[in-house]
Parts: C-alpha cells; sequence; structure tokens
C-alpha cells in the first residue's frame, strides 16, 4: 500500500477522535455549568433566607406573637442582581408569564426537607371512603382538620356553620357549586356573571359542558336581566388584585366568593370572611397546583350536599393520597406560623411569601418605571390582622397596561418574547396583560430586567 495513504489515514482517524474528545468534553462542561449554577442559585437563597433579624416584616415595626424572628434579607435591586443574567441570556429566551404556576415556592418547600414528605404504603387508603357518617364522605378528617386550624390562625374565614367539601382542585367545586346552586327545573338556564376583569377560566369552565342548568352572562357590571342568577365575586380579583365585593346585588342573586388569592402573602387579611360559598385553594395559598385540592365552605346543607353528590358522580370523591399530602403541607404551614409552640428553625411560610412578594413588586414596579412605556394598579394600604401591620396588596397577578399607540399589549410582549395573557381573556381591551408573579425567581428576575430595557414600540 502506498504509504502516503496510510498515513492520511491515519491523520483523518486522529483529526476525528480529537474532534469527538473534545466534543464529548464540551458537552461535560455545559451539563456542569447547568447543575453548578443551579446550586448556586439554590445556595444563595438558601443563605438569604436563613439570616437571622429581630423584625420579620419590612416597615412593620409593631409585632403580634404569631410573625416571625427570620427573614429573608433583601438588599439587592433588579438592575443590579439581575443585569448579569439577561447578558447571559442575551434577550433571546422566551419568558413565559401566562400561566399563574406557583413554582416560586419551590424553593420553601426545599429547605422544609422531611417536614412535609408523606409516606403512604401500598396498604393503606385504599377506600372510596373516608367518613361516612360526614356529609362529605370522601373528606378526609385529618385534611379537614389542618384546613380549620389554619384558617383560625390566619384568621381569614370562619369555619363554624359551614360544611368542608373537598374537591380536585377548587376548579372542581366551581363546577359542583354551579350545578347545586341552581334549581334543576328552571325554564332557562341561571346566568353566570362576574365583573370584568373576570378569572379567565370563568367563562370556559361554566359553558363547556353546554349545561342546561347554568349559562355564562359576561361582566357583571352590565348584567340588567330581571332574572336568577349567580356572582362570582373574585377577592382579591384575578387578575388585577383588586379587593372586591358583589356589584348587582340584587335580590334573586347568589354569590359564590372565590377566595383563593385571600390569604397574608397577597392581601392585608382585614376581617375573616363568613360567606355563604367561599371556595379556597392549595395552588395559591401554599403553592400546591400539583396537589390538586381546593376546598369550599358551605353555609347550606342541601347545597354542600349537591356539590358532594356532582364530585361523587364526577370522579367518586378526591384522592386520598392528595388530601393526606394537602394535610401534611397545611399544617407545616400552621406550626411554622403558630405561636404556640412553633419550630425556631423554620421560617414562618408567611413570611417567606410576604417578602418575596414585596421584593418582586419592588423590582417590577422599578421596571415599569425604567422603561415608561406601561403602567401598573395603584393599591391603597391597610392593615392586616395576621400580621399586625399596614401594607398595600401585592397581588399574584401584575395588570399591566400598555401605554400610548401600543394597543395589543400581549403581542407587543410577545415581540419582546415575554409571554402573557391579553385582556380580552379577561372581557376587557387587549392594552392590558396580566402577568404572573410566581415564577421562579430566575424568570422573574430576567423579565423585570427585559422589561426595563423596553423603551420604544
Ligand atoms: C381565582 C382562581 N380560582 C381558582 C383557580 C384554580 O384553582 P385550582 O388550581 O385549585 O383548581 C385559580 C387558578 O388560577 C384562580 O386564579
Amino acid at each position: 500500500m502506498d504509504k502516503r495513504r496510510v498515513l492520511s489515514l491515519r491523520h483523518v482517524l486522529m483529526l476525528s477522535l480529537a474532534l469527538n474528545v473534545g466534543l464529548i468534553l464540551r458537552l461535560g462542561y455545559v451539563g456542569e455549568n447547568w447543575r453548578a449554577e443551579q446550586s448556586v442559585h439554590g445556595l444563595c437563597l438558601e443563605e438569604k433566607q436563613y439570616r437571622n433579624i429581630e423584625a420579620s416584616m419590612v416597615d412593620c415595626d409593631q409585632k403580634v406573637a404569631h410573625v416571625s424572628k427570620t427573614k429573608l434579607v433583601e438588599t439587592t435591586t433588579w438592575s443590579t442582581s439581575t443585569a448579569h443574567k439577561e447578558v447571559e441570556d442575551g434577550g433571546g429566551r422566551v419568558i413565559n408569564l401566562d400561566h399563574g404556576d406557583p413554582t416560586m415556592y419551590e424553593s420553601f418547600w426545599q429547605q422544609m426537607g422531611d417536614r412535609t414528605t408523606v409516606v403512604i404504603s401500598g396498604w393503606q387508603y385504599i377506600s372510596y371512603f373516608s367518613d361516612v357518617t360526614k356529609l362529605c364522605w370522601f373528606l378526609e378528617p385529618e385534611f379537614a382538620r389542618a384546613v380549620i386550624r389554619l384558617h383560625k390562625l390566619v384568621g381569614n374565614a370562619i369555619t363554624e356553620g359551614h360544611h368542608i367539601v373537598v374537591g380536585t382542585g377548587s376548579t372542581q367545586l366551581f363546577q359542583a357549586a354551579l350545578y347545586a346552586l341552581c334549581p334543576p327545573n328552571a325554564s332557562e338556564p341561571m346566568s353566570v356573571v362576574s365583573a370584568a376583569p373576570f378569572y379567565s377560566s370563568y367563562p370556559l369552565m361554566t359553558d363547556f359542558l353546554e349545561s342546561g342548568l347554568y349559562k355564562w352572562a359576561g361582566d357583571a357590571h352590565k348584567f340588567s336581566k330581571n332574572r336568577p342568577y349567580i356572582e362570582l365575586v373574585t377577592s382579591p380579583n384575578n387578575p388585577d388584585g383588586s379587593t372586591r365585593q358583589a356589584v348587582v346585588n340584587r335580590n334573586q342573586g347568589i354569590l359564590v366568593h372565590d377566595l383563593a388569592y385571600y390569604w397574608p402573602q397577597y392581601t392585608p387579611i382585614s376581617f375573616p370572611a363568613d360567606h355563604d360559598l367561599m371556595l379556597f385553594t392549595v395552588s395559591k395559598s401554599t403553592g400546591h397546583a400539583g396537589t390538586r385540592i381546593g376546598w369550599a365552605l358551605v353555609k347550606d346543607q342541601e347545597v354542600a350536599r349537591k356539590m358532594t353528590k356532582f364530585i361523587e358522580l364526577n370522579t367518586i370523591g378526591v384522592s386520598k393520597d392528595s388530601q393526606l399530602r394537602a394535610a401534611k403541607i397545611l399544617q407545616a404551614v400552621g406550626d411554622s406560623c403558630d405561636p404556640v409552640g412553633s419550630d425556631e428553625e423554620v421560617q414562618p411560610f408567611f413570611d417567606y411569601s410576604y417578602i418575596l412578594m414585596e421584593k418582586r413588586w419592588k423590582q417590577l414596579r422599578a421596571a415599569v418605571k425604567n422603561s415608561r412605556l406601561f403602567s401598573l394598579p395603584d393599591f391603597p394600604t391597610a392593615f392586616c390582622n395576621f400580621s399586625g401591620c399596614s401594607f398595600e396588596p401585592q397581588p399574584a397577578f401584575a395588570w399591566l397596561k400598555c401605554e400610548g399607540e401600543i394597543e395589543d399589549c400581549e403581542s407587543f410582549l410577545r415581540g419582546h418574547k415575554i409571554l402573557t395573557r391579553g385582556g380580552k381573556h379577561f372581557g376587557v381591551c387587549p392594552k392590558y396583560v396580566r402577568i404572573s408573579m410566581l415564577e421562579r425567581e430566575k424568570n422573574f428576575d430576567l423579565f423585570t430586567q427585559r422589561l426595563s430595557t423596553i423603551q420604544s414600540w
């Protein structure tokens, strides 16, 4: 064989080997780097959260017993803490803030470690039934106890005189409530209304099955029929964070109060709610959206019975595994803010979440101010009976308005690779968008940094 041909073949082989080794090393490096970034992020947060200081909440000098001795120390602003991340990102990453997925709570629950681990053996909780002597026969007593205790500690709802109905998220309970509140033989479907901007799922959930019992009738402000109706009152409201009361106020009206966000990280707890039908969920209170557990507090026994029937026919009860997990989570939240016997090592959940929400709102307002193309609603300060402090609501969603000539705010932001939900989904004009404030830290930082640099349309 020709010596030169053998040599060049060898060269090709060597070159290919070198390229492959280089590629493998590069992949390894990228992987390591990614993992390192994740753990550094986690560590920083942990370190911050556990710095012990005297006071628990910013701008609050009068403390009540259940307020903590620990808090997250926040010294940086978006401009200093996140600038490098945007540079790393180069503005090319899509930031999805369309859904209200509460991943921001993940880091708190990571710190809690095994305190919230639930172990269920294969032989346990295999029955359909929880307590057949109770109206809601699939309600786990442990979950019910945790709900009652937490409402007492927080002071956001009266549980006495109410039946607890558990649901697969408050989404199932919403549908159960519509079914239970409508007379079975009315001459036409009951109108379901809510003041715009309303939660975008209400019209979709109401009309999905084209029920003959009820029908979506839009903005409560525009409701003029002199017939029975159901008004959905969401307070604090999704999407705009406002504190709300019923707006139609006619004598044939039935109210459903959706209190998914009536928790002290989002809004001052001014009074314990005592409405006829109230909906709550772990999705937004503790961040456990994936557990799919909600609960209704219902005064009227017949309504509670019919809601239970709906869930029986819909899913034959509610997952016991999920109820037990939710019970454990609610107990942990209760323990963390119970003045009696709370664990000194554990940061009260509502301190952690309040401080994080406060920081995010400051960060967002600074970004909006810097950009000048947008505006946000202002909220009145109110006293919170739970924390003993006065503060402005800091909602789970930001209701952002595009100012000037930008008519379609959702499209405009999409052009900057920021995904939001536009005003038309909430029954108002497209100059508004809803932005989730509950994203993971890194995405939220990236978002505020990017928003602050958008200077023209
Ligand atoms: C006002 C309101 N109610 C109910 C829900 C749904 O709660 P769940 O996850 O318990 O079904 C949401 C979720 O975004 C909401 O914003």
